[in-house]
């Protein structure tokens, strides 16, 4: 019998792994008998314990004395701030180091479910880690193929995450499909055009069959601060004034901003930060916005308050309206948002997405009218604005929206099968 070879989904916002030893892979089951864990890790305070997933997320709602966690750390791969360190409970560590031990982790959950060590595995990849920087993009790859290595794996390899997802469907399919993946993930919008068949599934090179990818640095991470900076943050006191010396003053919004943004919140948690929401608190002009503010930088809420944020983004893929409470401040104040207002303030991503999907269509050579299967995959095209863009793009097309937040892992194992075994 052949050894087991896994292919995993590091995704900025949920990862999943699969692994086969020839036959059709499975899920691995990567917490508690789940198939997906969120990518988050916990560092309590004063503890060399580190915890994963929706373990990480709920240790850290419920720790009374903070601790340092961290999610979206894929953001990070091929930029600047990988070859740096952050403190970690009075220890400098590397990014490096911090996403290796989630990479390891998963490691140990796939040999655990093989029941001998993995040693060769396809890792995903957005199209484009990075905007136009293909040097950063190299950069990204290379960090996570050594991170690969370091967490044990002696073979890697990397496949496009709309490719993976494509594989992954290719295997429900009878007849020869026109296809376009649109995958839009925590962090990236993704798309592939390429043919699929079931005569194709076992060919060794698939090169020929993918007509194009494209990909772009969008995806809900980008909604959840649109909708965030739009709807939460001026409850806060973004946007508001403050008075010093008779002169009249904004607020500045960077402070806003790194709140706003999954892999920044950590920033604001600092003495200097401390210090001058105070001093602001003291000039403003509606200090109880501001006095909302001091609570969630003193306390560290800023992850809890993101929490909020996504999951009025989630309720509004369903409703048409929604009243948030953040019971998290003292005051408890609401913040009602419809659909509407949620659709407006993403309205440039989605332009940007719609620009980079067409871009995909236009490189394959191929018209909007023949594509005739779309695969929706990541948990983003569950907002409404964007799977709309499915059937407005390709009126000829069935859409299939299956596995969204699992595909990518599938495709990834039957990539590993076709390379490795
Ligand atoms: N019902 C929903 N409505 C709106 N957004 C949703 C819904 N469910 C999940 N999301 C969003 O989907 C994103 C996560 O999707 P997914 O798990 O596919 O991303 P990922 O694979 O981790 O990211 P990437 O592929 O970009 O690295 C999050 O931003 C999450 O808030
Ligand atoms: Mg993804």
């Amino acid at each position: 019998m052949a050894s087991y070879v896994a292919g995993i989904d590091f995704g900025t916002s949920n990862s999943s792994t699969a692994i086969t030893n020839g036959g059709v892979p499975r899920l691995v089951d990567v917490e508690n008998g789940r198939n997906t864990i969120p990518t988050a890790l916990y560092f309590p305070e004063k503890s060399s314990e580190v915890f994963y997933g929706r373990t990480a997320q709920q240790k850290y709602v419920d720790s009374e004395t903070g601790g340092r966690f961290m999610r979206s750390m894929k953001r990070i791969l091929g930029t600047p701030l990988m070859d740096s360190s952050t403190q970690i409970n009075g220890h400098m560590v590397k990014f490096d180091d911090i996403i290796g031990a989630f990479v390891s982790y998963m490691k140990q959950k796939i040999d655990a479910s093989a029941n001998e060590n993995v040693e060769s595995v396809v890792m995903g990849r957005p199209v484009h880690f990075r905007d136009n920087d293909p040097a950063a993009d190299d950069k990204a790859q290379q960090e996570l193929k050594r991170i690969a290595r370091k967490a044990g794996f002696k073979n890697v390899c990397f496949q496009y995450e709309p490719i993976a997802a494509a594989f992954a469907h290719e295997q429900k399919i009878n007849s020869e499909k026109l296809a376009c993946v649109i995958d839009i993930g925590g962090g990236t919008s993704d798309f592939t055009a390429i043919r699929l068949s079931p005569e194709n599934r076992n060919k060794a090179d698939r090169t020929k069959d993918v007509l194009a990818n494209t990909g772009v640095r969008i995806g809900g991470n980008d909604f959840d601060k649109n909708l965030s900076l739009n709807a939460f943050m001026p409850v806060l006191g973004m946007g508001t004034d403050y008075k010093v010396y008779g002169k009249v003053l904004s607020i500045p919004n960077s402070i806003y901003i790194n709140l706003s943004t999954w892999n920044q919140v950590n920033d604001v948690y600092n003495y200097k930060t401390l210090n001058l929401v105070k001093g602001y608190q003291t000039w403003a002009l509606e200090p109880e916005k501001l006095a909302r503010l001091y609570q969630v930088v003193q306390n560290r809420l800023g992850h809890i308050n993101l929490n909020y944020v996504e999951k009025t983004k989630i309720a509004l893929s369903k409703d048409l309206s929604i009243e948030s409470i953040l019971d998290f401040l003292s005051d408890k104040p609401s913040i009602y948002i419809t659909r509407e207002e949620f659709n407006n303030s993403i309205s440039n991503d989605v332009e940007k997405i719609e620009k980079f999907l067409s871009e995909c269509i236009l490189q394959a050579g191929v018209k909007n009218e023949d594509i005739d299967l779309v695969i929706l995959t990541g948990g983003s095209t569950e907002v409404p604005r964007v799977s709309e863009i499915a059937t407005k793009f390709f009126p000829n097309a069935e859409v299939s929206a299956g596995d969204k937040l699992s595909s990518v892992g599938m495709g990834l194992a039957y990539d590993a099968r076709r390379i490795f075994l």
